[in-house]
């Protein structure tokens, strides 16, 4: 696939098959974080790998929005410094970063930012100088991807010159 393919048809999957990831892939999608840009190239995000089934299990009690977890075949924790005022964005970018490697190589993905923060603190190690922005959970997807992107018109959220303009591209 190439890159316009890979944004257009990802979508983001809840359910995984037991099919497992190679360490191959896995180091793949964790180099792609690595190769995002960050602010002042300052590349403050740290990555928690959690691969082992029970450990699955764990993270996914400890969610509020991403209980599906416990069925991935492995998930990783995305932190970075909450000083930064620009943090969000870097971790975003990172996460954009593997969930689209990962799509490339047949992979499916979906995001969760509902956990209690205590919890995941204690149990991970977590320092309090890093937000925990986002948890990701990889795996093959457990059923063939139907259905379209449900999206706003272009019309409706680009404009031109001015907020609201209608969009008119020369
Ligand atoms: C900032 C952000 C937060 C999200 N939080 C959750 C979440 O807590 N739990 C969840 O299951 N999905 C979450 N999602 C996934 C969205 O529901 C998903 O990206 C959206 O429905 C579009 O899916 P699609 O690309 O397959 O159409 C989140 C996505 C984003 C971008």
């Amino acid at each position: 696939m190439n890159v316009s393919e890979i944004i257009r048809t990802k979508r983001d999957v809840r359910e995984f098959s037991s099919q497992p990831v190679s360490k191959e892939d896995k180091l793949a999608i964790l180099e792609a974080a690595r190769m995002a840009g960050s602010g002042l190239n300052s590349q403050h995000w740290r990555f928690i790998l959690i691969e082992d089934k029970s450990e699955l299990e764990a993270l996914a009690r400890l969610s509020t929005t991403g209980e599906w977890v416990a069925g991935a075949n492995f998930a990783v924790i995305i932190l970075t410094e909450k000083n930064r005022p620009y943090h969000a964005l870097d971790a975003g970018r990172a996460l954009t970063n593997m969930q689209l490697e990962a799509w490339n190589r047949g992979i499916a993905s979906c995001i969760y930012t509902g956990f209690r923060e205590a919890e995941m603190r204690k149990r991970y190690g977590i320092p309090e100088k890093y937000s925990i922005d986002v948890v990701v959970g990889f795996g093959y997807p457990a059923r063939k991807i139907v259905g379209k992107k449900n999206r706003k018109p272009l019309e409706e959220i680009a404009y031109s010159n001015k907020f609201g303009q209608p969009l008119n591209i020369k």
